[in-house]
């Protein structure tokens, strides 16, 4: 059992020895994480007060119109990770190739490689509605002090050794695994320090909350629309409750607390869904499968995909796991 009342600080160091590779390293880059979490949670803060707010004009590589927070949010989260000598590539929803760091020579022995969706949800800043940021580790594959490749980001998602996500929410909350479990901790705005707040977090097995955008109904495959059908359905203990913000860490969040299932199908117009495999689905299912929850495409386990590319987008059904099973079920039917 995990005692409350400690800061993220205090946890990290004291977990340190139960990580799969227990050096000191993996400790510093999550509290890296933690310090960039603090300084974009000022700038998400203050979004309704100073001119940072709109579009900032440029399309990024995913063809969609740049927030200004997108961007700042980028820039402080590699900046924050490229200063210590632990992290020799980064690979973000925003920048069309991965950045190299440090990792041209023999004297740097940087290990770790980060995958991040530095904001998550960026369409609700404008309207004051929770955002995010999602985090992927990884080990390198390629030997230290030599250039990093493409193939130390494009590893199965079961490969992670740690992921997780902040919530800049009513409050806001760092949730991260490293394979032991899920812990959710709460940013102290007075004092800047997180705390503790949900240790070992789970998704109750099943839930009554489905969160999809139903919007794209009349696109979705016949085993969905089957699906969100039967959540309708007057029967057992439905219908269910219908709940989408459209950022995925706030969906994920309540639906881990809450119990449900969070739903990105592929449709006729986006033949794999919207979501993207390594910024989001891996660290998102990482946590899932840790908090006692299932995370697939529709049909295979997410985390054993193999990526083919950094942009790679993927269909997505992450929740409680007798539910994913159920619509998997339900889609199943009609391959
Ligand atoms: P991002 O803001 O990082 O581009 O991600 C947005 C994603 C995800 O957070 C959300 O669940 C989904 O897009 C919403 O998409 P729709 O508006 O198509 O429902
Ligand atoms: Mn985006
Ligand atoms: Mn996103
Ligand atoms: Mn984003």
């Amino acid at each position: 059992m995990v005692k409350k009342n400690i800061t993220l600080g205090e946890f990290i160091i004291k977990n340190q020895a139960s990580f799969q590779y227990s050096s000191g390293e993996l400790s510093r880059l999550l509290n890296g994480l933690r310090l960039a979490a603090k300084v974009v949670n000022h700038e998400v803060n203050k979004a309704g007060l100073v001119d940072i707010i709109g579009e900032a004009g440029d399309v990024n590589v995913q063809g969609e119109d740049q927030k200004k927070l997108d961007v700042l949010a980028n820039e402080k989260f590699i900046q924050t990770l490229s200063k210590r000598e632990i992290v020799c590539g980064i690979a973000s929803e925003e920048e069309e190739d991965f950045i190299s760091i440090n990792s041209y020579d023999e004297k740097h022995q940087n290990k770790y490689i980060v995958l991040i969706d530095p904001l998550d949800g960026s369409s609700n800043i404008d309207v004051n509605v929770s955002v995010g940021t999602i985090f992927s580790i990884y080990r390198r594959v390629t030997p230290v002090g030599t250039p990093v490749t493409l193939e130390d980001f494009l590893q199965p998602g079961r490969d992670q050794v740690a992921a997780g996500y902040i919530i800049y929410g009513t409050s806001t909350m760092l949730v991260y695994t490293t394979g032991d479990g899920v812990q959710g901790f709460t940013l102290n705005p007075a004092l800047g320090t997180f705390y503790l707040s949900h240790p070992n977090m789970e998704f109750p097995e099943t839930g009554n909350i489905y969160s999809v955008n139903e919007g794209n109904y009349v696109h979705f495959p016949q085993g969905v629309k089957d699906y969100i059908k039967y959540c309708q359905k007057e029967e057992d203990d439905r219908p269910y409750t219908s709940r989408y913000i459209g950022s995925l860490v706030s969906d994920f969040h309540r639906n881990m607390i809450k119990g449900g299932i969070y739903m990105y199908p592929k449709s006729s117009v986006s033949t794999n869904g919207k979501l993207r495999l390594l910024y989001e689905c891996n660290p998102m299912a990482f946590l899932a499968e840790q908090a006692n929850g299932k995370a697939s495409n529709g049909k295979d386990r997410i985390l054993d995909l193999k990526p083919t590319e950094l942009h790679e987008r993927v269909p997505f059904f992450c929740g409680s796991r007798k539910m994913v099973e159920k619509a998997e079920e339900f889609m199943a039917a009609h391959n």
